[in-house]
């Protein structure tokens, strides 16, 4: 069966990665969240003071430092995907407000995206993947075959966040969340260097309306029409 690219764009919180996560196990794809990297090098920033958190980032020294920043993938005996910062799992580390505050300065710097960029490139080169992140279907893999943009209203999607960070025990503020979200979302949009931005050929999800299996089954149906099922 051909084998194809799956990208899966959206605004955060807007449940793209646990949509893309799931595809990829029912499909047999490889699962790539890119914000995770975005996300673990913003860990390293915060972990040398490069960056402190709600305050000033020093641009400079993180570009110096990108060679020393390897960002890796590993798998528990569960399938649960771990992510890597220089060998070390920091999964959990890089979810809580103090990553998620500083991680959109950290992405607009434009040699940061096209270091991870290339890296997630990578990934693609056997196809066979599904990544999800902000400039998948726009420029890390304009030749996907399947382009998917994720949308739901910012207070579905902090109502979201504020339940995901609940149940893993972390307490947090429904206005604080809400508040980072949207600040994401300025940020992610109005950022010089491929901002967040729906693909042309891309088709929209609008999930405030859809249950999961909905969408699950919509994005199915949409998958098996690529691969010529
Ligand atoms: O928390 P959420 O799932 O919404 O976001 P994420 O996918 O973990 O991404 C965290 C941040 O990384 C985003 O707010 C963007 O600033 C940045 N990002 C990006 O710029 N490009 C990507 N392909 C993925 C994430």
């Amino acid at each position: 069966m051909k084998r194809i690219i799956v990208a899966i764009d959206g605004y955060s919180s807007s449940g793209k990665s646990t949509m893309a996560r799931q595809l990829a196990a029912i499909i047999g794809y490889t699962y790539v969240d890119s914000g995770a990297m975005y996300r673990a090098v913003t860990l390293y920033a915060l972990r040398h003071g490069m960056a402190t958190p709600g305050g000033a980032l020093d641009t400079a020294r993180l570009v110096e430092s990108l060679p020393e920043i390897a960002v890796t993938f590993s798998r528990s005996a569960e399938g649960a995907q771990h992510t890597m910062l220089n060998g070390v799992d920091v999964e959990s580390e890089i979810r809580g407000m103090e990553v998620s505050e500083m991680v959109s300065p950290v992405a607009a710097v434009p040699e940061v995206r096209r270091h991870l960029v290339k890296l997630q490139q990578g990934y693609g080169v056997e196809k066979g993947i599904v990544m999800d992140g902000r400039d998948i279907g726009t420029t890390v893999f304009p030749e996907a075959e399947l382009k998917v943009f994720v949308e739901a209203s910012p207070e579905v999607r902090a109502r979201r966040r504020v339940d995901e960070l609940t149940a893993k025990g972390v307490k947090v503020d429904y206005d604080e969340v809400y508040a980072n979200v949207c600040e994401r979302d300025r940020i992610d949009t109005t950022r010089a260097e491929s901002p967040l931005r729906k693909a042309d050929d891309a088709l929209v999800l609008d999930n405030d309306r859809l249950t999961r299996e909905q969408q699950m089954e919509w994005l199915l149906e949409r998958f098996r029409e690529r691969v010529g099922e």
